[in-house]
C-alpha cells in the first residue's frame, strides 16, 4: 500500500467553482427576518449604544426605512414597539392607536409586500418590565393569556401578517390561535418563540426596547439554559396548540437545540440571532480583532447548518448587501 493517500478531501476544495458545487448549506436573504424598534415620542432615529448600527425609529422615518429594506430584498421584519406610557397591565400593547399598531399600518402602506411579524409580549409595555401581569411579585400565567390574546388580535387587526408570542406563558399559543380564529383570522400564522431561554445575551435588547425587569428576573417563565429535553417539550406543546413555525432563541449558544428541534419535528424552524450575539461581533470588529463580514456570515451559516430554516438577525441588511456584492 502506498504511503500516500488515495482519498483526498482537498480535491474538491481547489477552487470556488468546485467548492460551490459541493457546498451543503446556503445562506440567502430570503431566509432572513430583520428586527426593528419603533419608538413613540422621538423625532430622530435614536442610536442604541450597545448595538452599533441599530436605532429606535420614529414613526415618521419608518416609510423610508421600509422602502430601503424592500429594495434590499428583505422578506420580513419583526416589529417591536416602545410606548411613551407604561402601566401595570401594558395597556399600550393592545391600544388601537398604540405605537406598534401605527407602525404596522405604516409598513403595510409603504411596503405592502414585506411580511410584518410582530413580537407579542408585554415587557416593553408594563411599568414593571415583566412579560405578563403581576400579583404579589409573581407573573400570573392565565391572566396574562387574556392580555396576550388581545395584543395579538390588535396587531392582526392593524395588518400584521404573522404574530410571534415571546412571553413564555403556558398555553399562549392555543389561546391566541382560538382568539384569532374566532375573529376570522384563521389564515394568520403564529411563529412561536417555543424554546426561549433566560439569557444574558438579551442585555443590549433591553436597552433598545427599554424592557429591563424592575425587580427579579425572567427565570420563572423563560427556560433554564441547561435544558434541552425541556426545549423539545416546549416545542411539542406549541405544535399541539397550533403553532405554524417554532423558534429557538438565542441561537449561538443553542445550536444543539436547533439541531434537535429540526430532527424531531417537521415544522419550519426559526432561530433568533439575538442582540448580545450581534453586539459581540460588532465590538470585536470595531476593535479590529475580527473581520465583521466574515464572522457574521460564518455565524449565520452555522445557524443554518444547525437546521434553522429562517434566521431573525440584526445583520439582515448587511447580509443583503454583502451577498449582492459577492
Ligand atoms: C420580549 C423579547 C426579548 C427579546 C425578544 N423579545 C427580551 C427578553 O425576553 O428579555 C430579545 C431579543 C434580543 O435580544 O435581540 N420578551
Amino acid at each position: 500500500m502506498s504511503q500516500f493517500p488515495t482519498v483526498r478531501l482537498r480535491r474538491l476544495r481547489q477552487n470556488e467553482r468546485l467548492r460551490g458545487l459541493v457546498r451543503e448549506t446556503r445562506l440567502s436573504v430570503e431566509q432572513l427576518i430583520y428586527p426593528l424598534f419603533v419608538a413613540e415620542g422621538i423625532d430622530q432615529p435614536s442610536e442604541i449604544a450597545s448595538m452599533p448600527g441599530i436605532v429606535q425609529w420614529p414613526l415618521k422615518a419608518l416609510p423610508a426605512e421600509a422602502e430601503r429594506l424592500a429594495r434590499l430584498g428583505i422578506p420580513a421584519v419583526l416589529l417591536f414597539g416602545i410606548p411613551n406610557e407604561k402601566d401595570e397591565v401594558g395597556s399600550q400593547a393592545y391600544a388601537e392607536q398604540g405605537i406598534i399598531q401605527k407602525a404596522i399600518r405604516v409598513f403595510k402602506e409603504t411596503a405592502p409586500e414585506t411580511l410584518v411579524i410582530t413580537d407579542v409580549c408585554l415587557c416593553e409595555y408594563t411599568s414593571h418590565g415583566h412579560c405578563g401581569v403581576i400579583e404579589h411579585g409573581n407573573v400570573l400565567n392565565d391572566a396574562s393569556l387574556t392580555l396576550l390574546s388581545r395584543m395579538s388580535l390588535s396587531h392582526v387587526a392593524a395588518g400584521a401578517d404573522i404574530v410571534a408570542p415571546s412571553d413564555m406563558m403556558d398555553g399562549r399559543i392555543g389561546t391566541i390561535r382560538k382568539a384569532l380564529d374566532e375573529q376570522g383570522f384563521q389564515q394568520t400564522p403564529i411563529m412561536a418563540y417555543s424554546a426561549k431561554f433566560a439569557s444574558g445575551f438579551y442585555g443590549p435588547f433591553r436597552e433598545a426596547a427599554g424592557s429591563t425587569p424592575q425587580f427579579g428576573d425572567r427565570r420563572s417563565y423563560q427556560m433554564d439554559p441547561a435544558n434541552h429535553r425541556e426545549a423539545l417539550r416546549e416545542v411539542e406543546q406549541d405544535i399541539i396548540e397550533g403553532a405554524d413555525i417554532v423558534m429557538v432563541k438565542p441561537a449561538l449558544a443553542y445550536l444543539d437545540v436547533i439541531r434537535q428541534v429540526r430532527d424531531t419535528c417537521n415544522l419550519p424552524v426559526a432561530a433568533y440571532n439575538v442582540s448580545g450575539e450581534y453586539s459581540m461581533v460588532k465590538a470585536a470588529a470595531q476593535n479590529g480583532w475580527i473581520d465583521e463580514q466574515r464572522v457574521a456570515l460564518e455565524i449565520l451559516t452555522g445557524i443554518r447548518r444547525a437546521g434553522a430554516d429562517m434566521i431573525i438577525t440584526y445583520f439582515a441588511p448587511d447580509v443583503a448587501t454583502w451577498l449582492k456584492n459577492s
